[in-house]
């Protein structure tokens, strides 16, 4: 694919004759493509002695944009992309249970009424952020489901800091650049008793939006990657490069089990050492985060010689160093 082939030269020409050679196309036909990608707002420079070159890519997310980018075998191979949606997990469950495969993901330029936890919004404005939504059949049972969004989140983070943004962890699986949140996972499950049938990975970044974009009451606490490094982030990159991670940290996790995403988690954990508040609908308790055990639970310690587990809820927690 041309697009491919000129992602691949960087800033250097690619010849006319090695793009109509490697793709088994006339001259003409090379043309032809070219022309359609200038119309989709791709600008490519044409020098009758050198070749093409790539000047600008335009930040869309459809699958043509997203295919030069991919490296993945399974994950975003199919992708069902929509300008606007009402939530992305919402299309992903229903495809979901229509029989659609492992690895594909649903991804909108906007989502007009996003999903957070616990029945909050996310905010999620057209053309500057990143929403999807992964179809994972995984081999697991239903007891081990919560490791899933473990999973995403070290695959999140790790793609953050490819582009540079020093993301950490706050359990569980919210993503903070700076003390902020930057994205958020929302894991989705169809399982019975002994058997997940399905799990959607719900995964929303703030690439290039503002603070100012976000309702007043999270103008304070949320952030955008842009806003933290000055510079944008090419969506469709970003997207590819974070389910290149997801695929290798599913791969490892498939493989050697919760030891090695525990392991990556704790090492870029905001969360470890801290004070914390845990409320969730049945507890309300204080002490510090002392550890994650190995089902990805919070082990936090209430009073000397007191350990509690928690397994969901929401934090507060200090934003002190750690103690
Ligand atoms: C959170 O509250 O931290 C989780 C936010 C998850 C947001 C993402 S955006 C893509 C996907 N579709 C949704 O409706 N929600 C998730």
């Amino acid at each position: 694919m041309i697009l491919a082939l000129l992602t691949d030269g960087a800033d250097q020409f690619t010849s006319g004759e090695a793009v109509s050679g490697k793709l088994g196309l006339s001259r003409a036909a090379v043309w032809k493509h070219v022309e359609s990608l200038r119309r989709k707002g791709y600008r490519i420079e044409a020098v009758s002695s050198k070749g093409y070159r790539l000047l600008e890519i335009p930040d869309r997310l459809t699958p043509l944009e997203l295919t030069a980018h991919l490296e993945t075998e399974e994950i975003g191979r199919t992708i069902h992309y929509r300008d606007s949606l009402e939530s992305t997990n919402e299309l992903a469950f229903q495809l979901a249970v229509e029989g659609a495969a492992h690895g594909e993901v649903v991804l909108a330029d906007q989502q007009t009424r996003g999903k957070g936890r616990r029945g909050r919004s996310w905010v999620s404005p057209p053309g500057k952020n990143l929403y999807c939504s992964v179809i994972l059949r995984p081999e697991l049972i239903p007891q081990r489901a919560p490791e899933l969004t473990l999973v995403a989140a070290v695959a999140v983070a790790a793609a953050l800091r490819e582009f540079g943004a020093e993301a950490q962890i706050k359990w569980p699986n919210d993503l903070l650049l700076n003390g902020r949140k930057v994205a958020g996972i929302l894991t989705e499950l169809s399982a019975e008793q002994d058997r997940i049938h399905f799990a959607v990975l719900g995964i929303g970044v703030n690439l290039n939006g503002e603070p100012s974009e976000f309702p007043e009451e999270l103008r304070s606490t949320a952030t955008s990657v842009r806003h933290e490094l000055g510079t944008p982030v090419v969506r469709a990159a970003f997207a590819a490069a974070m389910w290149a991670h997801l695929e290798e940290w599913l791969r490892r996790h498939g493989e050697r089990g919760f030891g090695p995403v525990r392991d990556a988690w704790k090492e870029i954990s905001a969360t470890l050492g801290k004070k914390v508040l845990v409320k969730s609908e049945r507890i309300e308790l204080q002490g510090v985060a002392e550890d994650i055990d190995e089902t990805g639970a919070l082990l936090v310690r209430t009073a000397p010689g007191t350990v509690e587990r928690v397994v969901a809820g929401d934090l507060e927690q200090a934003v002190a160093a750690r103690e």
